[in-house]
């Protein structure tokens, strides 16, 4: 399957996708890397790795609706299966779900339906609740309300901060994005009695 991955920053989603598309088994290539910025670590990572690159940025379209057509149609260019939003920190648009729907998932650093947002484990920290985690799921019109596809707890330490806490949930958010892309590859997916087709519809 093509994957196109959407990053924002560091990128070490991205980089967990890369080192295991690098095995032929595992069925997956990522065939562009997209971003709504420059200067990331992100999008190194993808150049690193021979991996196509581009970047939308929101501040060079005069509206918001036209960003989302541009992203829109940077990530058609590349002909994904599945388009993965790994740190990603846009909220994908009307045009883009249109063209992409049910082909886009975003891993998000909480349980989900708790803590929706940007600041998902800050704000889980300021809760303080005791077990926290890391949710792989569909995206939907919603912030973080798609179907969920996986989930895998993580503990709340008595000592963590925001830093330490997202760092051990990003070493479990790894491997679950991994898996599940994964698995969403080799054997599509079926969430709420849908099954999902990997093939591309669209374009
Ligand atoms: C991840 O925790 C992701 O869920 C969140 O931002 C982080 C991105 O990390 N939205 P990286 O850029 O993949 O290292």
């Amino acid at each position: 399957a093509r994957l196109v991955v959407l990053v924002s920053g560091a990128g070490t989603n991205l980089q967990a996708l890369l080192e295991a598309c690098a095995d032929p088994a595992y069925g997956a290539k990522v065939v562009a890397v997209g971003a709504d910025r420059h200067g990331i670590a992100g999008l190194e990572r993808a150049e690193k790795a021979g991996v196509p690159t581009f970047v939308v940025r929101v501040p060079d379209y005069p509206s918001r609706q036209e960003w989302d057509a541009a992203l829109t149609e940077a990530v058609a260019a590349h002909r994904p299966d599945l388009v993965v939003s790994a740190g990603f920190m846009k909220i994908l648009g009307p045009a883009f779900l249109e063209r992409f729907g049910g082909r886009v998932i975003n891993t998000h650093p909480a349980l989900l339906p708790a803590f929706p947002g940007a600041h998902a484990v800050r704000d889980a920290l300021e809760y303080g609740v005791k077990i926290t985690g890391c949710t792989v799921h569909f995206v939907d019109e919603g912030v973080d309300t798609g179907p969920v596809i996986a989930q895998e707890a993580v503990p709340v330490r008595w000592h963590d901060d925001e830093d330490t806490l997202h760092e051990r949930i990003k070493q479990v958010e790894r491997r679950l994005l991994v898996e599940v892309v994964g698995r969403l590859c080799r054997d599509g997916w079926t969430t709420k009695g849908r099954r999902v087709s990997m093939k591309c519809r669209t374009c």
